[in-house]
């Protein structure tokens, strides 16, 4: 028996040298170590030994036994390690290949182009002062000195809510009397963003929805030379160093008096091109002195105090700037366009 033992022993080492896989391995172990294998099956003999000679083959086999699964556990470690080797070299990886390349986002057109405005009025000391959305009409117009039935309104027909007197600003005008309430009687200097909707039929150059930057400046002393050396530099800094600016009169109800700013065309440097529709010029914004009953309303005296205020739209300037002939691209959330920029 020790010696049917002994051979039994021989023989699985050399089948187990020959063992390639991770089957044959599985093979192996079954057919010799499981539990029908063929060391349990001799160990089953043992009844036919003299009683004395058991324990010696006891002894034996558990040897042959923890022999074999040394050698199993060594031989399994081999192939593992060969099995890895050759998948390494079969799915070998070209570092030098391009990465994949995540896209990213990035920021809206219109959000880049107030984040331009904020830097420049940001350097002359205006602060970003945000207002609501949702405003009365007191503060969109009553206070702004449009009264219940001022042709003006008819300019900014206006969304209006279930609750009355409630609206959906028209311009960012409004945050005007909101710096104003917050403020007096300190000098005032800060810009006003933010969307403003108008019940507009929708077109290529008009839509319900669009942003404004607003400013407001109040102190002592303020006079309409502030007012254009401060748009003269935002125009500069934002549309190039060579550019001029003309002041044409105009009419707000909250200012007085009151002007829109051309600036200089950009893109033909004043020679005549089709975005200035071969004036030279482009209408930029909006602006003028703060009439007294609106600093009144805001909570200033017009005899010791005066302001100006501008109004600008970021779409208009994102479309003069890049060329765009549609404002719905803005807020259509077409990829194709939003990439672009
Ligand atoms: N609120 C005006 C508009 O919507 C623009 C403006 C702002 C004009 C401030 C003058 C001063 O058109």
């Amino acid at each position: 028996m020790l010696e049917e033992l002994e051979q039994l022993h021989e023989a699985a080492l050399q089948q187990l040298a020959a063992a390639n896989s991770g089957d044959d391995l599985d093979n192996w172990y079954k057919q010799t170590l499981g539990r029908k294998g063929s060391i349990q099956l001799l160990t089953r003999k043992v009844g036919s030994l003299a009683a004395d000679d058991r324990p010696i083959f006891g002894r034996n086999v558990n040897i042959a036994k923890k022999a074999l699964q040394e050698a199993y556990d060594a031989r399994a470690q081999q192939v593992k390690m060969a099995e890895l080797a050759a998948k390494i070299s079969a799915e070998a990886l070209d570092v030098t290949l391009p990465g994949r390349v995540q896209p990213q986002g990035r920021l809206h057109p219109i959000t880049q182009t107030m984040r331009a405005i904020y830097r420049v009025f940001g350097d002359m000391g205006f602060q970003v002062y945000r207002s609501r959305d949702v405003e009365t009409d007191e503060i969109n117009f009553e206070l702004l000195n449009f009264p219940p039935h001022h042709p003006a309104r008819e300019m900014q027909d206006s969304f209006y809510t279930n609750t009355p007197d409630v609206i959906l600003r028209t311009h960012t005008s409004g945050g005007q009397i909101r710096a104003m309430h917050e403020y007096h009687p300190e000098p005032i200097r800060v810009i006003l963003p933010g969307m403003c909707y108008r019940n507009e039929q929708i077109t290529t150059r008009s839509e319900i929805q669009f942003t404004q930057v607003e400013g407001l400046a109040v102190g002592h002393n303020i006079t309409f030379a502030d007012l254009k050396g401060t748009l003269t530099e935002f125009a500069r800094r934002m549309f190039g160093e060579e550019r001029d600016t003309r002041f044409r009169a105009s009419y707000f109800p909250f200012t007085e008096p009151s002007a829109e700013m051309d600036v200089s065309c950009f893109l033909c440097d004043g020679d005549g091109c089709q975005v200035c529709k071969y004036t030279g010029w482009l209408e930029i914004l909006g602006c003028g002195m703060v009439h007294p009953n609106v600093l009144r309303n805001g909570g200033y005296d017009p005899d010791t105090y005066t302001g100006f205020a501008f109004g600008l739209g970021p779409e208009r300037i994102a479309m003069l700037k890049y060329g765009i002939d549609d404002i719905r691209l803005f807020w259509a959330n077409d990829l194709r366009f939003l990439e672009q920029f």
